[in-house]
């Protein structure tokens, strides 16, 4: 019978533009690219004249990410309304014959486009562990209605695209993750180069000149030439001390060799004695080594915050604690000093030429850390960081009554921060690039994101 050819005939093309729609998903690994080529593919199989995808967002909305009509992208709505938000909330796909005997349509995405549409079609975009969002294909062109086949074809394609589309999601993260490192990488260097210029480089071209004099004295007052050289010779002391600086800093020898504690005896000695600064160390459970980079991190992050102690906070005390508990890292740096106010020096950080807090925040993000900053004006400056050292359920469980305990004792220590009076376990700013919280992500006293 005709039909039935017809019938076969359209779903072996069917098969054929699905599995061809496969083969090139699978090559594009661009996220918006994908994302129109899956939205294209939709529309074509179902020979349908356009079609929206959307994605679910925190907010607990859907919003549309692409569109045939670019008029309707970002067009968002609560993520149970509408056709889509019934099939996103339910998981199951739905065919609307005609919209207008349908309550649930939502009539208000029509009047925002001034699209009319009479039919639709909608499938969940999902993968097996997550609920991404909806694929919405309206109007056939030959004006039939959208029949099982239709859904079939549909839900065959969004279940291949939701894998896709994780899949280049992974793919633009790892890319973007590496492009954060070799920033990071990039600003440590150019900090490097400016402390050579200031520290070394200046000390050299004082000491050439110093030497230049030097010998035109031992010309016309040798007598002097003692005395003058011993400046030169601390000047050189200076310089080397200055130089010891810039490579301890840039990897100290010992963390590699002997790990975070004793990197961090050497280098707290090294300030109490030679800067006159008054640093209390308190390592606890470090008796195995920890992977390279977090003792590299933790390290780095650990001598910036002691660089804007030194610098900043006229500070009496300092004190560094590291602690490991199963398998989270706990790492805090207080002092008793000026304190400062996050908020506002966090508001104005892109006028501000300094990066250092937000390479403490860019390197905890490296080690997939939470990190937090507190202060007061007055009464000292808290910086702690928890880090992840494996993945895995059960230590995650333990960690977080862990990180409460750490966390809530380091503010009831009796330092002049004074954090004793609160009992509850204040914000830990969580920086997942996904919350945003503004540019440094760091939270004030009374930072209010609950994570
Ligand atoms: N421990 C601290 N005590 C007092 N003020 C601090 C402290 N840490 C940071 N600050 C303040 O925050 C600002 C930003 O710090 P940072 O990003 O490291 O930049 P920089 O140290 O180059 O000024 C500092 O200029 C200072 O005003
Ligand atoms: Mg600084």
């Amino acid at each position: 019978m005709a039909t039935d050819q017809d019938q076969l005939q359209r779903r072996i093309t069917a098969l054929t533009t699905l599995q061809n729609i496969a083969q090139e998903l699978m090559t594009e690994l661009d996220l918006e690219r994908l994302l129109r080529k899956i939205l294209n593919a939709a529309v074509e199989v179902l020979n349908a004249s356009e079609g929206s995808l959307w994605f679910w967002e925190p907010t607990d909305e859907l919003v549309v990410l692409v569109s045939e009509d670019p008029g309707l992208v970002g067009y968002r709505m609560p993520a149970n309304e509408g056709i889509a938000g019934w099939v996103f909330t339910h998981c199951e796909p739905l065919i609307v014959g005609d919209v207008n005997e349908d309550e649930r349509f939502a009539q208000h995405v029509d009047d925002y486009s001034g699209f009319h549409t009479r039919s639709l079609i909608a499938v969940p975009l999902m993968t097996p562990t997550e609920k991404l969002g909806v694929v919405q294909v309206v109007n056939k062109k030959s004006g039939e209605q959208f029949d099982e086949q239709d859904q079939e074809l549909l839900s065959a394609l969004s279940a291949q695209a939701a894998i896709m589309y994780v899949n280049a999601r992974l793919v633009q993260e790892v890319e973007q993750e590496k492009n954060r490192v070799i920033s990071l990488q990039d600003q440590m260097f150019k900090k490097l180069a400016r402390d050579l210029h200031d520290g070394p480089a200046q000390t050299l071209a004082a000491m050439m000149m110093d030497v230049e004099f030097i010998l035109k004295l031992y010309e016309r007052e040798p007598e002097r030439v003692p005395a003058e050289l011993q400046e030169l010779r601390d000047a050189a002391a200076k310089t080397l001390d200055q130089v010891r600086n810039a490579m301890f800093q840039l990897r100290p020898l010992v963390l590699e060799t002997q790990g975070l504690e004793p990197a961090l005896e050497q280098y707290v000695e090294r300030r109490n004695t030679k800067e006159g600064m008054n640093i209390h160390l308190d390592v606890r459970g470090l008796d195995d080594r920890l992977p390279a980079r977090v003792e590299t991190l933790c390290f780095a992050i650990i001598h910036e915050a002691i660089g804007n102690v030194k610098k900043h906070a006229e500070a009496e005390n300092a004190w560094i604690v590291v602690e490991r508990k199963g398998n989270k890292l706990f790492v805090a740096v207080r002092d008793d000093g000026t304190g400062f106010d996050v908020a506002s020096t966090q508001a104005n950080y892109d006028a501000r030429g300094s990066l250092g807090l937000l390479n403490i925040q860019e390197r905890a993000e490296v080690l997939g850390g939470r990190y937090a900053i507190e202060s007061t004006p007055g009464r000292g400056t808290l910086v702690y960081l928890i880090v992840p050292l494996f993945d895995g359920q059960e230590g995650a469980a333990r960690g977080d009554d862990a990180e409460a305990s750490f966390v809530n004792q380091r503010k009831r220590s009796t330092g002049p921060l004074g954090f004793g009076g609160n009992d509850s376990l204040s914000p830990i700013a969580n920086n997942g690039r996904r919350k945003g919280t503004g540019p440094l992500g760091v939270l004030g006293q009374n930072g209010q994101d609950e994570s």
